[in-house]
């Protein structure tokens, strides 16, 4: 790539911020966009967006010992939103230990707020973990008093944490983790209808034990279950192996008009949907919950670290983040879960509005037009350099890598060679049509050029083509 010399660049800066180019340069009237990691040290995170329009997050602290909870008009706006403690451990007996997981839900109007808790006596008998629940005395569950509302009456007196509650067919379910007697492993999944907040309606069924080799690396856990009902079935989620990078993603999946009492109506995945990625450095990504974009869209909540080695016990270990992304679907309607994005704003996919099968995508460092694989057609947007509307763009798998309009009209991967001509090259201002609702990306070095999908390869066209149309998801 011909360097350019500082003099053009700096013309081409001026330049493009007298033109019209600028001021064409639509600004959609949406809600932020959320950034990784959107909560710092907050595990076991659960973020739902309420009828009241509301999003509701709460998680687990690092230091185990209060039930917090955060609200705000966006899924961004949780990362600085007010955190209220709604509950403290006890000064003794046993809920004066580690607090584990919350989880907010309403109930017959109430709201409930079950969480995992030990006694604080010391040894082992801090992890002597129960299943409880603290109701709010009114509407609001940031306003509002929380009293203890008692203990979950388990199938049986042993370790029992991570517990969900869900409507299905109009019956409400509780799911939870629990050591079983006579089962040597750390904790099994179970589910029951609930007669109400702390009681079961029939006996448990038990869905499933941590076999798998990616489920009992460090410890055999199965636990924090998460329900999503989609595309007509159940999907539940769950967390497999110790809490470090070994920690990922289970799924079970049942049709939606099975007996979900019934085992055998729930198949488990023979591998783990979701894991550490070291591309984008998201580490032992899990506990998760659902949730949903202001534009309705599926939105994966989990946590993870981005770095690999722990000292000591990973339990103590504080930087377990609340971490968000979209959730995409496979043509056969079951969820893709990807790879955890990494740190930074959320990526979109961008597909050809001529043919959108065309996904602006990578295959290593080429730049494809294709969609192999939902993680090669993630691409992270970011300020770029040459004015406040000017944006570059990053594969989520290469996040030192940038697309350049090279002087050939081919648009290339390429690190910052900190040259003037990598700033200008990697430049481009994003429109919107409102009409169509597609987008454009104008490249700053090619004049009434645009990045497009020419004859099935990514390349500069007429920033008006069809070509240089995109559909962004
Ligand atoms: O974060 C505390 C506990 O650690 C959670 O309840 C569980 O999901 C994880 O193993």
């Amino acid at each position: 790539m011909n360097p350019m010399n500082r003099r053009h660049f700096l013309a081409g800066t001026a330049a493009l911020s007298a033109t019209p180019l600028i001021a064409r340069a639509k600004t959609e009237v949406a809600a932020p966009v959320p950034v990784n990691p959107l909560v710092k040290q907050r595990a076991d995170a659960q973020v739902f967006r309420h009828e009241d329009g509301f999003y509701y997050m709460t998680g687990s602290v690092p230091e185990y010992d209060r039930l917090v909870l955060r609200r705000s008009k966006t899924l961004a706006g949780l990362s600085t939103a007010e955190e209220r403690v709604l509950w403290r451990h006890e000064k003794t007996g046993p809920m004066s230990g580690f607090l584990w997981a919350p989880e907010l839900h309403q109930i017959n109007g109430k709201w409930i707020m079950y969480f995992a808790a030990g006694p604080s006596g010391g040894g082992e008998d801090v992890f002597r973990i129960r299943t409880y629940a603290v109701v709010c005395d009114g509407p609001d569950p940031m306003t509002g008093k929380w009293t203890v509302l008692g203990q979950f009456q388990a199938p049986w007196d042993s370790f029992n944490l991570d517990s969900t509650s869900f409507v299905h067919r109009g019956k409400r379910y509780f799911a939870w983790a629990q050591r079983e007697p006579g089962i040597e492993t750390n904790s099994n999944l179970y589910i029951a209808p609930l007669e109400s907040p702390l009681k079961l309606a029939s006996k448990a069924t038990r869905l499933t034990i941590p076999t798998l080799d990616w489920e009992i690396r460090g410890y055999k856990v199965a636990e924090a279950p998460a329900v999503l009902h989609r595309n007509g079935r159940l999907f539940m989620t769950y967390s497999a192996s110790a809490t470090d990078a070994r920690y990922c993603l289970g799924l079970l999946t049942a049709d939606e008009n099975a007996d979900i009492m019934d085992p055998n109506a729930w198949v488990k995945s023979p591998q783990p949907v979701f894991t550490t990625c070291r591309e984008t450095s998201v580490y032992g990504p899990g506990h998760n919950s659902f949730t949903v974009d202001e534009k309705g869209r599926d939105v994966l909540v989990y946590h993870g670290r981005d770095y690999e080695a722990i000292q000591g016990d990973p339990l103590f270990n504080p930087d377990r983040h609340t971490r968000v992304q979209r959730l995409y679907y496979k043509a056969d309607g079951t969820p893709d879960f990807g790879v955890p994005v990494g740190n930074g704003p959320l990526p979109e996919r961008f597909a050809s509005a001529a043919d959108p099968k065309a996904m602006l995508a990578h295959d290593g460092l080429r730049l494809i037009a294709g969609n192999p694989s939902l993680p090669a057609t993630q691409f992270r947007q970011t300020a770029g350099r040459a004015g406040p509307q000017s944006v570059m763009l990053s594969p989520i798998l290469l996040p030192d890598h940038y697309l350049v309009a090279a002087r050939d009209g081919s648009v290339i991967l390429a690190r910052d060679d900190r040259s003037t001509d990598f700033a200008m090259r990697s430049q481009f201002v994003r429109f919107t049509d409102d009409r169509s609702g597609t987008v454009r990306f104008v490249s700053i070095a090619a004049a009434g050029k645009a990045l497009a999908v020419v004859k099935n390869a990514i390349r500069l066209a007429g920033s008006r083509d069809a070509t240089a149309r995109w559909i962004a998801d």
